[in-house]
């Protein structure tokens, strides 16, 4: 098994993880820059199955936090004027990106059918789950 297997497998144990311990995680996923091109690709995820495994820089939540290097947490995805709908029974969303060797390579991205679900707490716990991810990328 090569490096990049076992590093999807890891992934997708964290989705899991995140996903059936946080009630109000309902979807998990990563999405990565695509080599040179300014779109994301999806990565392993868990939740309901989604269309958008290719996201253009720029467009949606996703777009921007690969465009901004920040965290983008939204209280209500109803109210977003560039948000690209996954599902209709999502409510509020975060982004928060991953930075290896400070370089912005992808994010982690979480949709709640909670209105107003993420808070700061959320915010620094996957900023320190992204750090984890990060050594993913970096270990020999
Ligand atoms: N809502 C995201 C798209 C990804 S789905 O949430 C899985 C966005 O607006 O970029």
């Amino acid at each position: 098994t090569d490096v990049r297997t076992l590093r999807e497998e890891k992934l997708q144990k964290i989705c899991h993880l995140l996903h059936d311990n946080v009630d109000y995680y309902d979807w998990v996923g990563f999405y990565f820059r695509n080599g040179d091109k300014e779109e994301l690709v999806i990565g392993p995820y868990v939740g309901e199955y989604t269309e958008h495994t290719v996201i253009p820089f720029g467009k949606g939540i996703c777009g921007q936090v690969a465009v901004s290097n920040k965290n983008f947490v939204v209280p209500d995805v109803s109210a977003q004027d560039n948000y690209i709908a996954c599902s209709m029974t999502v409510k509020s969303e975060i982004v928060v990106p991953l930075f290896v060797d400070g370089k912005n390579i992808g994010q982690i991205d979480i949709d709640s059918e909670v209105l107003d679900a993420f808070n700061e707490a959320d915010e620094r716990f996957l900023e320190y789950v992204n750090q984890q991810v990060a050594k993913l990328f970096t270990e020999k």
